[in-house]
């Protein structure tokens, strides 16, 4: 079995390419989500603990078993500790074993980021020239270069309340060809944006984005709100817009759409992802309409995040080789072990 450290999956980025790897996983993102009725999924059980959520994010097709295990913590920073972390594995479905087992905090990142360029490509303005993203964590600089991957971003206006977060934000992307601009508040972030990202984290319903600020035409990626009783969008903003779930029955419980009754949000909610990835469902349809892509991140993400490691890992022969499973002659006879 492999096993895909940090350290690996930042030396297989450096081989193969930031950019590259972006572009693959969008592209393996594309076709997984195209197969979903192939995949047999679940909304992922979640424990409320407290000052945060433990996540645990099983899938499986005909060839691969994979999960995550992944926390929330919003308060975690004040003690230097990420607000999210996670872990994973890759297993074969024909005898159970597993094949990789691997950091996935970078991986969360990364597939959060792809999915999310993805999606705006289906749901923006083509002529989309300015991204406000509000709050610019550990998620940010990834979401920011993606999404200049699918639209000629000129300009990223940005606002966190933790002013040393927009500091490090500015480090991590400068040199970038957008205009850098920070804002004094949310309100001056997203006026006049075409493109608006939420990614912050605070375990309540707070009203990041007002309605009032929203004018026809934008996009709005809904990140961080994405589990029970923790929101970002004024709720009325939810009516004026044409909103894309990646899974309705794990986004009921989790998304923004969770403040309406599951009947009410069943009308409400215009897609699921695929719907609009396979083109049973078109995208925007006109240049006035607000189009909100209400993410919680689901497991299909992981997986194909995984898999695409894991080929490029075989290829490149990257990760050490371990055995968290016995290696037997005689399967029957693991007291040997022991020996
Ligand atoms: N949808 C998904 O697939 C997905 C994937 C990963 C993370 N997330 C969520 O995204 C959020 C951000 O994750 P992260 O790893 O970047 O966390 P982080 O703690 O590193 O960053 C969050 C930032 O938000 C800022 N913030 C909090 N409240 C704010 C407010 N009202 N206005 C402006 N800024 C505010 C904080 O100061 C912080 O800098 C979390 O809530 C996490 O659960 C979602």
């Amino acid at each position: 079995m492999k096993i895909i450290t940090e350290e690996v999956l930042t030396e297989l980025i450096k081989i193969y390419g930031f950019e590259n790897y972006l572009k693959d996983l969008m592209k393996k993102l594309r076709e997984d989500f195209s197969r979903w009725e192939e995949f047999n999924k679940i909304p992922r059980p979640s424990m409320q603990v407290p000052g945060g959520v433990l996540e645990l994010m099983p899938i499986c097709d005909k060839k691969y078993y994979t999960f995550k295990y992944v926390n929330c913590h919003p308060k975690n920073p004040e003690t230097k500790l990420m607000t999210v972390v996670a872990t994973g594995q890759l297993s074969r479905i024909d005898t159970g074993y597993p094949l990789l087992v691997s950091e996935m905090t970078l991986h969360t990142a990364l597939r959060t980021a792809a999915t999310t360029a993805l999606a705006t490509d289906f749901l923006a303005r083509k002529n989309s020239k300015i991204h406000a993203i509000i709050g610019t964590g550990a998620q940010s600089e990834f979401l920011i270069k993606a999404l200049s991957m699918v639209r000629d971003i000129k300009e990223v206006r940005y606002f966190d309340i933790d002013s040393l977060a927009m500091d490090k934000f500015e480090k991590n992307l400068k040199g970038s060809a957008f205009k850098m601009t920070r804002c004094k508040n949310a309100e001056e972030a997203v006026k006049g944006a075409d493109i608006i990202t939420t990614c912050t984290a605070c375990k309540a319903h707070v009203d990041v984005l007002k309605n009032d600020w929203i004018k026809s035409g934008v996009h709005i990626n809904g990140i961080g709100g994405d589990t029970v009783g923790k929101t970002e969008l004024e709720f009325l903003i939810l009516s004026r817009s044409k909103i894309v779930v990646e899974y309705f029955d794990q986004a009921i419980a989790e998304g923004e759409i969770q403040r309406f009754d599951r009947k009410e949000a069943k009308k409400k909610v215009y897609a699921e992802l695929y719907e609009i990835f396979t083109g049973k469902k078109s995208g925007r349809a006109n240049e006035k309409e607000i189009t909100l892509y209400d993410s919680v991140g689901i497991a299909l993400e992981d997986y194909s995040a995984l898999t695409l490691t894991y080929e490029l890992a075989q290829k490149h022969n990257l990760g050490e080789e371990i055995n968290l499973t016995p290696v037997l002659s005689n399967p029957k006879d693991l007291i040997s072990v022991l020996n």
